[in-house]
């Protein structure tokens, strides 16, 4: 058995050790089965394809999410970016972060966050050893919790500029938690030259309800899901300056070869942005 296989061996079966629920859709192993993989259970996989039964351009989102992924991390590295923090990252997948950065910058550092202890036994079992990358578990409603866990302190200097990730989680974000006072709370930690990155499901293109009742099968799923209009998603970066081409539709931000652009599938905007140069307002210690 190989040193990976034999880790991810151990970390399988401490996911059993922690009384996994396999009676709930969990959004990290639906994400994982839309994308192909394999860490998922039959009650993922029926509300995945529930949800497919209702937009059949599902899985083609998410893997537009990941290429959208690429090219912007492979942007922030080529831009000097160093550092990098994964809020909301998801189950290990090809092209996870370090990865990509590490093409562009062996010395990048990586701390992917979740929520879900599922990402953290995989996170931990499968990046173990990897140098300069960790696996903290941080709720995104807690900006200040993630700012100052130690393991992320470990490793990212906030005087030096970071990017902060957060693709395809704000809409696990309801209103009542307010997703643009948690941006600006990490706004405010960041050093002059960094960046912010962002994706977000919307309804703005639905004109038949696809994505308004795949949306709705998230209601009994580990997360709900809201909806946000291209003016709220805006919002998200304020204090922010949306680099070219601005906030778009995923394909639209610096195509590559990789995913056609086809306008009927545009449900989910993208965008990423740098700090502005203005003095800060506030504490930027975390
Ligand atoms: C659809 S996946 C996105 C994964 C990855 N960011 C990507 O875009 O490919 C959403 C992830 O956000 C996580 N998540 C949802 N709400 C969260 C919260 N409040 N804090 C941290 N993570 C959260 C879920 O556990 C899940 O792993």
């Amino acid at each position: 058995m190989s040193r990976r296989s034999s880790r991810y061996g151990r970390a399988r079966r401490a996911i059993g050790e922690q009384k996994l629920d396999t009676t709930r859709p969990n959004v990290p192993r639906m994400y994982d089965y839309l994308l192909g993989g394999k860490d998922n259970y039959a009650v993922d996989r029926e509300a995945v394809d529930e949800v497919v039964r209702h937009a059949p351009d599902t899985p083609f989102m998410a893997r537009e999410n990941r290429a959208f992924l690429r090219r912007a991390v492979r942007y922030l590295a080529q831009a000097g970016i160093r550092q990098f923090i994964d809020i909301g990252s998801g189950l290990p997948t090809q092209g996870n972060v370090h990865e990509i950065a590490h093409q562009v910058a062996p010395d990048a550092r990586v701390v992917y966050v979740d929520k879900e202890p599922v990402v953290l036994t995989h996170g931990r079992a499968l990046l173990a050893g990897t140098p300069g990358v960790s696996v903290v578990q941080g709720d995104a409603r807690r900006p200040d919790d993630i700012l100052n866990a130690p393991e992320l302190r470990a490793l990212i200097d906030f005087d030096e500029p970071v990017a902060v990730l957060m693709l395809a989680v704000l809409h696990f974000v309801g209103d009542e938690d307010d997703p643009p006072g948690i941006v600006a709370r990490l706004r405010a930690a960041m050093a002059p030259g960094s960046h912010l990155a962002i994706t977000h499901v919307t309804a703005d293109f639905d004109a038949d309800n696809r994505v308004r009742d795949a949306g709705a099968v998230y209601e009994k799923a580990t997360y709900q899901i809201t909806l946000r209009s291209r003016a709220e998603v805006a919002r998200l970066f304020d204090g922010f300056d949306l680099v070219d081409p601005g906030l778009t539709t995923l394909s639209m931000w610096r195509p590559d070869d990789a995913v056609p652009f086809d306008a009927d599938r545009q449900w989910c905007y993208a965008g990423v942005a740098r700090k502005t140069d203005a003095p800060d307002q506030g504490d930027r210690r975390p």
